[in-house]
């Protein structure tokens, strides 16, 4: 038997300006790790997961891009059938990248299975090829991240930058328990930057804008008030750009009720999930209850940055009183 492991991703900033040229960034979600399994089997290979167990042959079109993916590596390193068993407690299709973590470590398991050696390079290029069938139209982030498993800024086709955040932030991720429809928001955003370019356009740039807004934040001193306004800033548009819905804005909405400096839905958006800055590891664990308390799914608490930083802003006030 051989394993591979990958790690889902999180957008901080920057999605769907990014299918169109923007800058955004994303981080390694560490709290969401995908196994796969490689075994010996008889006769044809297998692929199990918690959406589908069967012959490879009769795989649904959402894993077509896994599919595809698988062949193509069997068909260059395979010398016998074999069992693919994924083991995911991520939630599919919420927006936390998790077709291309499926991919990556289906990808890893098969090429130690078969002891051969797979570069990042090669393990990109499968990953994208098998997005390209999950997304449509996908910009690349979700690969790149999950890959290089490091904070990334991405631009794409132009530039492809590792970050380093100073400060340590506190952000709390909660799934709406809808799935999102990434494919649909994304081709939807195009139609509406061909029907009104002179509306749809200036907003993707104003996405982008606030990717920069935020960088300059992350890789400075990071004032928490400063990316929240960022992050609520980006929301707005999202949210004209029809990529939001009701069950996110419910949770931002608690979100900003409880403290949060700033929330904004994460990936595709359409369901999936959405992400807070709070300013302590307390605020976040009593934001997990909130939105717990008003229907999240699932709640994660989860920090960037290998600094100290807590902000003395908001919420300490509320500290002083416990
Ligand atoms: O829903 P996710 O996690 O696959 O994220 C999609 C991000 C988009 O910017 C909406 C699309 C893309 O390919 O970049």
């Amino acid at each position: 038997m051989a394993t591979g492991r990958a790690t889902a991703k999180l957008i901080l900033c920057g999605e769907h300006a990014v299918v169109y040229g923007e800058p955004a960034i994303a981080v390694p979600f560490s709290q969401a790790v995908i196994e796969t399994e490689v075994l010996p089997t008889k006769q044809k290979t297998k692929f199990s997961s918690a959406f589908f167990t069967g012959d490879l042959d009769n795989m649904p079109p959402i894993l077509f891009g896994i599919k595809e993916m698988v062949e193509a590596i069997l068909k260059d390193i395979g010398t016998e059938p074999v069992l693919i068993r994924v083991l995911t407690e991520i939630p599919i299709g919420r927006g936390l990248g998790s077709s291309a973590a499926v991919a990556a470590s289906v990808a890893r398991a098969l090429f130690a299975y078969f002891k051969q050696e797979l570069t990042d390079e090669t393990l990109l290029e499968f990953v994208n090829q098998s997005e390209k069938l999950a997304h449509g139209n996908p910009s690349g982030i979700d690969a790149v991240t999950v890959v290089t498993e490091k904070p990334v800024w991405f631009q794409r086709d132009l530039s492809l930058e590792t970050m380093h955040f100073h400060e340590k932030l506190f952000l709390v991720v909660a799934d709406t328990g809808i799935p999102s429809e990434t494919r649909a928001a994304v081709a939807d955003v195009g139609r509406l930057i061909e029907a009104q370019p002179e509306k749809f356009k200036p907003m993707i740039h104003d996405l982008g804008n606030i990717s920069r807004e935020i960088r300059k934040q992350l890789e400075g001193a990071a004032d928490i008030q400063q990316v929240g306004k960022a992050m609520n800033a980006a929301q707005v548009i999202l949210e004209e750009l029809t990529v939001s819905d009701s069950s996110l804005e419910k949770l931002i909405r608690v979100a900003l009720q409880n403290g949060a400096a700033g929330a904004k839905l994460t990936g595709g958006g359409r369901g999936g999930c959405m992400v807070a800055l709070v300013s302590s590891k307390k605020q976040a664990e009593s934001l997990v209850k909130a939105l717990h308390a008003a229907g999240a799914s699932e709640e994660w608490i989860f920090t960037i940055g290998e600094g100290t930083h807590e902000s003395n802003s908001g919420s300490s006030h509320q500290y002083s009183a416990y």
